[in-house]
């Protein structure tokens, strides 16, 4: 039973996890080597709280039992009591690998330690421990309150314990679980992939603007937000960099090659909503100024539709691969989809609907016309159509 739960690093990830443990009833110690980083973290989370009341989301005793079960650190040796830690500090192997090291020192031997890494590989993590079978990765989406969705990541070090008590203790805290294999990208941040990398393409072949790759996405598909729109959200050079480092990750596959487009644009300075200018400009409200025209010619319905067919056969192509690699189960993909970056379906959800006839084809039509490997269908796409197989 997990009870005590140390963080380390109190930034955007950080306290948003806390928020969650606190507010699941564990006792959160929230460590950060910057004081400021830490008043930061527990003003944000009172004016959080405060909001809740005012919705009437929380009563004033919630709020109060959720502030007193955090307290804000300043020594790593603070976190010795803990049944489990996360953290969530800078992106940076060594940096992380250090912190690992010292922290054991101080926990108990059967303290899980878990990582927040978005792109690093876990096994790489564990191996700075001297007992790496309790290191795990517990990877929050952002905001860490809000996105249902948690991948856990058992490196090959990892015990069946330390999956199993991880497992139920996300799932304790009202989270989805994912579990994904350690590999690039995990399960979203690999299968989102073409989301972005096919909008990005479309647009640099001028098939389409911006504007209108992202109303296809959202009115013929039903996604909340565009490519484009979600990149100036997520910030160009934010999503430029997952991207190259999934890239290089897997060893140059062409289906991850990132766009010039967007590394032009992260270039500029042209980051998105938060330097007021990406693909869209951004008022000082944050609204978007250029708005999607709406489309009544049957020509533009055809190319839209068009558009929204391509980037959606490449992300089932990229699902249904996941699946054929084991990354994760079938359940777990369309579940990351949906709750981790909220799609409006499950993509193998999607596929059993448009039919696996269907993507084969469209997969194979797109590399007759290119004979890029970026294109290749899945072997498993191929192998259920010929076996006539639904996902679910
Ligand atoms: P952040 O920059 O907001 O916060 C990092 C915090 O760690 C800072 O307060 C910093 O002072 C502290 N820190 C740095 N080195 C430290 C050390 N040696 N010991 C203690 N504290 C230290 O970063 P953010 O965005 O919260 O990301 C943290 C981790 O979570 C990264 O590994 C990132 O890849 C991962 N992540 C980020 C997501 C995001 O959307 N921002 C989503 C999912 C994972």
């Amino acid at each position: 039973m997990i009870k005590n739960v140390g963080i380390i690093g109190s930034g955007t990830m950080g306290a948003g996890i806390a928020q969650v443990a606190a507010k699941a009833g564990c006792f959160v110690k929230l460590y950060d080597t910057k004081t400021e980083a830490l008043e930061n973290a527990k003003t944000d989370l009172e004016k959080i709280m405060d909001r809740l009341v005012e919705k009437g989301k929380i009563d004033s005793e919630e709020k109060e039992r959720v502030q007193n079960n955090i307290k804000y650190v300043n020594s790593l040796k603070e976190l010795k009591d803990s049944d489990l830690t996360i953290e969530a500090i800078v992106e940076n192997l060594d940096i992380k690998k250090n912190v690992f090291s010292t922290l054991e020192k101080f926990v108990s031997d059967d303290c899980i330690i878990a990582s927040n890494t978005s792109s690093l590989s876990i096994a790489s993590i564990a191996s700075s421990l001297q007992k790496p079978e309790r290191c795990i990765g517990i990877h929050f989406f952002n905001p860490a309150p809000l996105m249902k969705l948690v991948e856990v990541i058992p490196a090959i070090q990892t015990s069946e314990e330390t999956l199993n008590t991880s497992v139920k203790t996300i799932k304790d805290w009202g989270k989805t679980v994912a579990v994904a294999k350690d590999t690039p990208g995990f399960i979203v941040n690999r299968v989102a992939r073409p989301f972005y990398g096919e909008a990005l393409r479309i647009y640099e072949e001028g098939m389409a603007s911006f504007s209108e790759i992202d109303s296809a996405m959202k009115e013929i598909g039903g996604f909340r937000m565009g490519p484009f729109e979600l990149m100036d959200f997520i910030g160009n050079d934010v999503n430029y960099t997952v991207t190259e480092t999934v890239f290089e990750a897997f060893y140059f596959d062409p289906r991850y090659k990132p766009s010039f487009t967007q590394k032009r644009f992260a270039e500029a300075g042209y980051l998105g909503r938060k330097s007021g200018k990406g693909y869209y400009d951004y008022s000082e409200n944050g609204e978007l100024s250029v708005r999607a025209q709406s489309r009544t010619s049957s020509k533009e319905n055809v190319a839209a539709e068009n558009i929204f067919e391509r980037i959606l056969v490449t992300l089932i192509n990229e699902a249904a691969d996941a699946l054929f690699w084991n990354i994760a189960s079938a359940e777990d993909i369309d579940n990351a989809m949906t709750k981790g970056v909220n799609y409006p379906k499950g993509l193998l959800t999607w596929a059993d609907e448009k039919r696996i006839n269907w993507c084969v084809s469209k997969m194979d039509e797109l590399y007759d016309e290119y004979h890029e490997d970026r294109y290749r269908c899945s072997p498993l796409l191929r192998k259920m159509n010929r076996e006539n197989k639904t996902f679910f």
